[in-house]
């Protein structure tokens, strides 16, 4: 089996469930070690002791990355017992639906702390350390990053700021030979869109245009782009937003 990740050090966000947990383990089954990194602690030890089983290296960190100081801590966490840091995802996310002028204050700032917000945070205390290694980072946006959902205001405001930062980075610092990524994925078979509950009184005609085909990706296909974009055949890939959506957004 291929391992394009032997010796090298991930730091994976949202690793407990979902995309974050398909990605912490696909690193380290091709050799990465990987601190597996999210709010959730129970479900993030299942994560650990799985990537064990099978052989690999994981450490779990508890962090809230909508927390600057939790963020930072995490990854010096990381740096502390693996002793560098060139890989990292950020995946944490969650999804919030309403009505736009029904949208609470907290569920706003909720919904951009941790997909806008943390996805800066972890980046700005991961990048100094990425740079002394020429590493990359991935983040996850959506397509509701690229598109107008209908109820989905902090999400896709907070998925579209996610694109932008991506880019930001991408051109910052593409002389120093670091990397960074997202992808755009559309429905994703993870409890995140198994809680997918549209508002009271929505309108089920905008909904259906969410999608172009009625297929679910699988979170393992994500953890797959994201094993590609972190990986040395990427080199020349940077500032990316990347659809895995069946072709919805060309649609
Ligand atoms: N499932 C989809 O259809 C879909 C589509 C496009 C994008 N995404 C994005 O993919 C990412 C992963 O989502 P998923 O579908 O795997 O969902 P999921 O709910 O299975 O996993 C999300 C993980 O993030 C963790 N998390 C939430 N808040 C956190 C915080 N403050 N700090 C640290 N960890 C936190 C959760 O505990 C959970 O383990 C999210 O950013 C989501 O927006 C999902």
């Amino acid at each position: 089996m291929e391992h394009r990740f032997q010796d090298r050090i991930a730091l994976v966000t949202g690793a407990a469930s979902g995309i974050g947990k398909a990605s912490a383990k696909a690193f380290a089954r091709e050799g990465a070690r990987v601190a597996c990194a999210d709010i959730s602690k129970e479900k993030l030890a299942e994560t650990v002791s799985e990537i064990r089983q099978d052989g690999g290296t994981a450490i779990a960190i508890e962090l809230n990355v909508a927390d600057s100081a939790s963020a930072s801590a995490a990854v010096e966490e990381c740096i502390q017992n693996f002793g560098g840091l060139q890989i990292l995802a950020n995946v944490a996310g969650i999804l919030k639906l309403e009505q736009t002028h029904q949208l609470s204050d907290e569920d706003w700032n909720r919904v951009l702390g941790v997909n806008l917000s943390g996805t800066f945070f972890m980046s700005r205390a991961a990048i100094p350390h990425l740079l002394e290694e020429k590493g990359s980072i991935v983040n996850v946006s959506s397509l509701a990053g690229l598109k107008g959902q209908a109820y989905g205001a902090a999400y896709c405001a907070s998925k579209a700021g996610v694109v932008g930062l991506t880019r930001v980075m991408a051109v910052e610092y593409a002389q120093q030979g670091l990397r960074v990524n997202c992808v755009c994925p559309g429905a994703v078979d993870t409890p995140l869109i198994a809680g997918f509950a549209p508002p009271e009184g929505f309108d089920p005609d905008l909904i259906n245009r969410l999608s172009l085909v009625p297929k679910v990706t699988t979170p393992d296909e994500v953890a797959e782009a994201i094993a590609y974009l972190s990986s040395p055949a990427a080199r020349s890939i940077s500032g990316v937003a990347l659809p895995i959506d069946f072709g919805t957004h060309a649609a």
